[in-house]
């Protein structure tokens, strides 16, 4: 079996148009995967219940109770590993990972990040699109590397920046773009696996 590990910090609606994705496509007869397990750094992630009511198993790795990133990410890679994972999905996780957890990774780590990379990388991606006058957004599907948000792209999705548009608006429309092509390009790389 493949296992598919999602990683998040809060909403979690990535991680659920993933597992909704995996359920309605059948990809546990398509593909012989499944997403084994969602775990959060944070304790009060919105998408830990979510999670729980798609009855995916959740772990909470809360790096606030490690004295370095090193220490987090090695006990995170430890309980990451009990799920023997063919894949490892960052999905709104927001920890800066150490080059030591990506390159135990590497080839099957995922982020989703919501800019046109390498256009944005960082955070506050819309308001800093807006400020710039860019005329489309959207988001990048990208193998992750020590590079911050630099890794190759698999896939990206383009929004129009509509008059009016304020961060949140704008993000909005970007994360429903997010939605499909995360789902998308997992699909797309399990038979590599
Ligand atoms: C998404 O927009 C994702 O692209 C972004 O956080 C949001 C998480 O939403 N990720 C990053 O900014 C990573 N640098 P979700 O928790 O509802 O999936």
């Amino acid at each position: 079996m493949k296992n598919i590990v999602i990683l998040i910090s809060g909403g979690g609606s990535n991680m659920a148009a993933i597992a909704r994705t995996a359920q309605r496509d059948g990809w546990r007869k398509a593909y012989d995967a499944q997403v084994a397990a969602v775990i959060s750094n944070r304790p009060d992630a919105k998408g830990l219940a979510l999670a729980r009511e798609s009855l995916i198993a959740t772990e909470v790795v809360d790096h606030t109770a490690f004295d370095s990133r090193e220490a987090f990410d090695a006990e995170l890679a430890a309980v990451i590993d009990r799920r023997n994972p063919s894949l490892v999905v960052l999905a709104g996780f927001m920890r800066i990972l150490t080059p030591g957890f990506v390159e135990r990774y590497r080839g099957r780590l995922l982020n989703i990040h919501p800019s046109l990379l390498p256009a944005f990388p960082g955070l506050h991606t819309h308001q800093r699109a807006l400020d710039a006058g860019c005329k489309v957004g959207g988001a990048t599907v990208h193998q992750v590397t020590s590079d911050l948000d630099h890794g190759p792209i698999l896939e990206q999705a383009v929004v129009p920046v509509l008059p009016g548009d304020t961060a949140e608006t704008l993000a909005a429309r970007v994360l429903t773009q997010e939605h499909l092509i995360y789902p998308q390009t997992i699909a797309r790389l399990l038979p590599t696996l």
